[in-house]
């Protein structure tokens, strides 16, 4: 009898595909978050063929070093920043992972947050339910009709942003690493350069990866060049803004305020001058996190896998390049 390939599970998998998962591999469970190096028995690294796991999981040089016959890596997020793609790439691992799937849960996130932070939606329901209002009216918000909303990155997401705030009379701008001819000609978004998105938007809103191009690209520099009333929205990655001079900037009055689902460290330490900020609203990285954008982001995960290991041409994959499977079973070879 053939022996099944070996899969590590991080990823929480519904029933259903679980037991196709089982069907066709020997499937191992690391919790997500810990290292499968922890969590598994030398003996059985070498076996790995494939992994479906969380952003929580370090993909690096070292762990593939370690799992010689790992073949493709299906993460369960359109972000990949958990994966060295480099050392992936030379090692011609696969990595597969979830766009499309989550773009309108992540936009409508993306607007909530604006409005949030525009209208003082937060402080507004504490208004009320404090009894506060019996004493005198909310104050004055601002409005964002009218106004422009900046996106740094023109992806999958970018797109549905933009599409959403023109039904909120908003003038969208954009800055990518080139124009993007679909936005320009459907008439979404007019393309700036870098300095002009941060000098003309009212609301900045960030759709970019995270790599080690984009680290800490958006800072001190950037939010000079925002305007005093300007609002700043991530729902990308924490990384890509340097926390430290969103936190003075915020504090001096540089910008007037953020709406933020992801940080620098996450879970966000309570300790973190950003939960003390009246002018900040904060949300756990739930951009994606609605039962029916996760059903789909953990259904193509792991068809991305079962796809793989079983021959097929996966529907998403990072590196293209890795595809067919090149890298042979290790110990299995
Ligand atoms: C979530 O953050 C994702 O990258 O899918």
């Amino acid at each position: 009898m053939t022996k099944k390939p070996c899969i590590i599970v991080t990823a929480p998998v519904p029933q259903d595909l679980r037991q196709l998962l089982d069907a066709a591999f020997d499937t191992v469970d690391v919790p997500a978050g810990q290292s499968p190096l922890e969590a598994l028995p030398q003996s059985q690294w070498a076996a790995i063929d494939g992994m479906v796991c969380t952003v929580k999981t370090r993909v690096d040089g070292a762990l593939l070093d370690a799992l010689p016959a790992l073949k493709v890596v299906s993460n369960f997020a359109v972000g990949f920043d958990n994966v060295d793609m480099d050392a992936a790439n030379a090692r011609k691992v696969l990595v597969c992972n979830t766009p499309g799937v989550l773009d309108g849960a992540v936009a409508d996130l993306t607007i909530g947050l604006m409005l949030c932070v525009a209208r003082n939606l937060v402080a507004g329901d504490a208004f009320v339910r404090s009894g506060a209002w019996t004493k005198g009216p909310f104050p004055l918000a601002t409005d964002i009709r009218g106004k422009t909303l900046g996106l740094l990155g023109m992806g999958r997401i970018g797109r549905v942003v933009a599409r959403t705030a023109r039904a909120f009379d908003m003038d969208v701008i954009y800055h990518n690493r080139k124009p993007d001819a679909q936005a320009e000609s459907e008439g979404l978004a007019r393309y700036v350069e870098r300095d002009a998105l941060f000098a003309q938007a009212d609301v900045v809103s960030v759709h970019i990866p995270l790599t080690a191009e984009t680290r800490h690209s958006v800072g001190a520099r950037e939010f000079g060049l925002m305007k005093k009333t300007a609002i700043l929205l991530n729902t990308a990655r924490g990384a890509v803004v340097d926390e430290a001079a969103l936190i003075d900037a915020l504090k001096n009055g540089t910008i007037a305020g953020a709406g933020l689902d992801v940080m620098t460290q996450e879970p966000l330490p309570v300790s973190s001058p950003l939960i003390g900020m009246p002018n900040v609203v904060l949300q756990a990285h739930i951009g994606s996190a609605t039962v029916e954008t996760r059903r789909a982001m953990i259904d193509l995960a792991v068809h991305n896998l079962l796809d793989a290991l079983g021959g097929k041409q996966p529907k998403a994959m990072v590196n293209g390049q890795a595809w067919p499977l090149a890298r042979q079973a290790g110990a299995n070879a």
